[in-house]
């Protein structure tokens, strides 16, 4: 049976779900790890260079396409050429495969959230860390709790779902946050890690920093896998996508800003190194919770701020298949999210596995995990960045003259568009490969 399809609400309800999804494990989890890997506020000079020159380019172009086609991502490159409809399929099949890792990191904030409620005794967080993720049935428990959290709301619809889940979940986000923030700020030697954010040191400038902030800047700002496209479609009436995609761009890079100054200084305030990597947030944080009074309080309040900006996010990673499959298919939004979910499972469960019963099983000498990682950030979302710009430029012939008023800036647009971008995207494709 074919439904109707969706629009949003209002603007402020369309807003408020495209940061959902911009904002999410990219800003609390992603940036301040590789923000600590690459050497702090030269990393953040870097990365707001690129949002700023290249990476509002193909976000622009995303929302642009779907709110002209007002249809799903398969439909919508179809509808420009239909020998791009294989263009179109990328997205949701990066959707799917994004998701499966990216629930996997939702399901350890549904155990790292349990463990704080229960306040259970740890020694060693890092041994306990890897204990759980190998320990392969209370992982693929919680993974699968996460990804069935997230497609409820997406089950429910776009209004009584996404809208809902965004209208709760963004605001207690913002206000956890706060409070974060002023306790972090402070504790002793607070200002540690605030000038290890601001103060850049050039020494540690490299080409590698460029990749790093070119990638981290396509997730966060989920660019690259028609989630935002998707989105767009469901918009009604005549809204300025320019403003619309810089108060996205804005927003997120405040909360990233803002997670990196609730997660720095605790990490200097206590004489621990900012560059840990991934485990930054699941074992040098609750070292620090386990150390200060009311820890398993604050530990809480921060995983449900995890848990509140990945619900948003994962949510909008399910709308792209979810959408291609009810609108192509002709399916219910319940029955298309059934399969989603099963095909999800099928992928994230093997995925979670990687880190204990599999660990022995690669592709490409990678863990399913890394792999599933790398095949997204580095490969399938800048190809789709570049597509989406090459259709929107080429194709589409969209133009700055439509929206933006001076004819200078808008004839730089048009470059950003048609060569700039797709050139800095085809760039970090060719070299992330290698
Ligand atoms: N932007 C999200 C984050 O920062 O966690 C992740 C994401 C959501 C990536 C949606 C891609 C996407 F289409």
């Amino acid at each position: 049976m074919e439904e109707k399809r969706p629009v949003w609400t209002s603007r402020y309800t369309f807003i408020l779900a495209a940061i959902g999804s911009a904002v999410g494990l990219g800003n609390i989890w992603r940036f301040p790890y590789i923000m600590g890997q690459y050497g702090g506020a030269v990393f953040l000079l870097v990365y707001l260079l690129l949002i700023v020159t290249i990476c509002f380019i193909p976000l622009f172009a995303e929302l642009t396409v779907g709110k002209i086609t007002k249809k799903e991502c398969i439909g919508a490159f179809e509808s420009v050429n239909p020998k791009f409809k294989i263009l179109g399929f990328l997205n949701p099949l990066t959707g799917i495969l994004i998701s499966s890792f990216y629930f996997i990191v939702g399901g350890w904030i549904v155990y790292y959230i349990y463990i704080s409620l229960t306040n259970v005794h740890i020694v060693n967080y890092s041994e306990y860390f890897s204990d759980f993720t190998q320990n392969s049935i209370p992982a693929c428990i919680c993974t699968l709790t996460f990804l069935f959290s997230c497609i409820y709301f997406t089950a429910r619809g776009v209004k009584k779902g996404i809208e809902f889940a965004n209208n709760v979940l963004m605001p207690l986000f913002a206000v956890i946050m706060i409070g974060l923030i002023i306790f972090s700020l402070q504790l002793p030697n607070a200002h540690l890690g605030l000038e290890y954010m601001f103060k850049p040191d050039f020494s540690k400038l490299d080409s590698q920093m460029f990749l790093a902030a070119l990638g981290q800047a396509l997730f966060t700002l989920s660019i690259g896998m028609g989630a935002l496209l998707t989105y767009g479609s469901y918009i009604s009436e005549d809204k300025s996508i320019a403003k619309t995609t810089y108060t996205i761009i804005f927003s997120d890079t405040i909360f990233a800003l803002l997670s990196g100054i609730m997660i720095f200084p605790a990490i200097f305030s206590f004489g621990l190194e900012p560059n840990s990597g991934a485990g930054l947030v699941f074992v040098t944080l609750p070292h620090i919770f386990s150390q200060i009074p009311y820890g398993n309080v604050v530990s809480c309040a921060f995983f449900i701020l995890l848990l509140a900006a990945a619900v948003t996010s994962g949510i909008s990673i399910l709308e792209v298949p979810v959408a291609s499959i009810s609108e192509r298919l002709k399916m219910t939004r319940a029955k298309a999210c059934y399969w989603v979910f099963l095909v999800i499972a099928a992928i994230a469960i093997p995925a979670t596995l990687s880190f204990g019963a599999l660990s022995e099983f690669k592709i490409l000498n990678k863990s399913i995990f890394d792999f599933l990682d790398f095949s997204t950030s580095n490969v399938l979302m800048p190809l789709n960045a570049f597509f989406i710009c090459i259709v929107a430029g080429w194709f589409l012939k969209i133009k700055g003259e439509m929206f933006i008023k001076n004819k200078y800036i808008a004839k730089l647009f048009d470059f950003g568009l048609k060569f700039a971008a797709p050139f800095v995207l085809l760039f970090l494709l060719i070299i992330g490969l290698n």
